[in-house]
């Protein structure tokens, strides 16, 4: 039996269950001064007419995104595009977003999922990316033991990274598990990334590795139109703005849609506060 949870407890890190009720809160952060990749929620989809509408809200999303003239690129998850049954597929279905995010000269991030879907990923990744340079990015995940070896890979190609921490429970044959060994090599990653690839975007709400992201770019020299940081829509928002005001670019990660279950339980793991938070707002309302 599948339960249906109301929408209002994951109204903090959701903004809404509709395209049409999100636009409102992406006009409202370009207003603030702040980027936005909007991610339609949706993973592990194994059914293959689905993977191919969930395309076509995607290449929709892209259209509007026009339209509406918002600051906005799209993040996705391939294993909603047929990753997790038919890699043939998946490529096919990115290969129809990607056309169209040229066309409009916008940006596809391919979000990184559990580490059983990294290999295939990033194969998704490099069959595109040298025809669309400028059109597709992976996520590096630091507390993966593999990510090292990832990074220089896509130094060598100069390519656009995300590089997060990981939100997925991994074992300690494939992830480091101590927070500290974790910071450690996000910022050695951090580096690298700022040197040797291309526009990274450095995505955490983590101020040791903000602070350590700014030092570095101020030693070299690196401008701040050079890379950016991200953080997920609701968490941390005045210094969303802070961070914008110093005159860094600053994207907000925008989930929307109805199957954002997922998502919402990601971030109430990650954080003791989050859970605290929901649960406050529940007794609220
Ligand atoms: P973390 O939650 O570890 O907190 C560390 C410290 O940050 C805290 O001790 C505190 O100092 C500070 N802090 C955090 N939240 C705060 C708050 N609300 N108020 C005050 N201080 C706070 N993961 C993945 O596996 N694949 C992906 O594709 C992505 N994509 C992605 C995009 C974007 C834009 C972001 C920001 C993150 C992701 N992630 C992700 C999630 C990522 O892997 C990670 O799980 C979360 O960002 C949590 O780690 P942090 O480094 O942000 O801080």
């Amino acid at each position: 039996m599948k339960i249906k949870l109301p929408f209002f407890i994951a109204r903090r890190f959701v903004a809404a269950e509709t395209l049409a009720g999100a636009i409102p809160v992406v006009r409202r952060l370009n207003e603030e001064g702040l980027h936005v990749t909007l991610d339609r929620l949706g993973e592990h989809v194994y059914d293959r007419q689905l993977t191919e509408e969930i395309t076509d809200t995607y290449i929709h999303l892209l259209y509007t995104i026009e339209q509406e003239k918002l600051d906005a690129t799209i993040s996705l998850k391939l294993s909603s595009l047929g990753q997790m049954f038919d890699l043939e597929l998946c490529k096919h279905n990115l290969g129809r977003i990607l056309k169209v995010a040229k066309e409009l000269n916008n940006f596809v991030r391919l979000d990184m999922e559990d580490s059983s879907l990294v290999p295939s990923t990033l194969e998704v990744f490099e069959h595109f990316y040298p025809e669309y340079p400028d059109n597709v990015g992976p996520v590096l995940q630091a507390y993966l033991k593999r990510t090292e070896q990832d990074v220089r890979r896509m130094c060598e190609l100069k390519a656009r990274v995300r590089l997060v921490k990981g939100a997925y429970k991994e074992p300690p044959e494939v992830a480091y598990q101590d927070m500290d060994v974790i910071r450690q090599k996000f910022i050695a990653y951090m580096k690298l990334l700022m040197t040797e690839a291309r526009y990274p975007a450095i995505a955490t709400h983590d101020d040791v590795l903000i602070q350590a992201t700014k030092a570095f770019a101020a030693e070299k020299g690196i401008r701040k139109d050079d890379f950016e940081f991200q953080m997920l829509y609701g968490i941390r928002t005045q210094t969303q703005r802070d961070i914008a005001r110093e005159g860094y670019h600053m994207r907000v990660y925008v989930p929307y849609g109805t199957d954002w279950f997922p998502y919402f339980y990601r971030r109430l793991r990650e954080r003791k506060e989050n859970v605290l938070f929901v649960l406050k707002h529940l007794f609220r309302a």
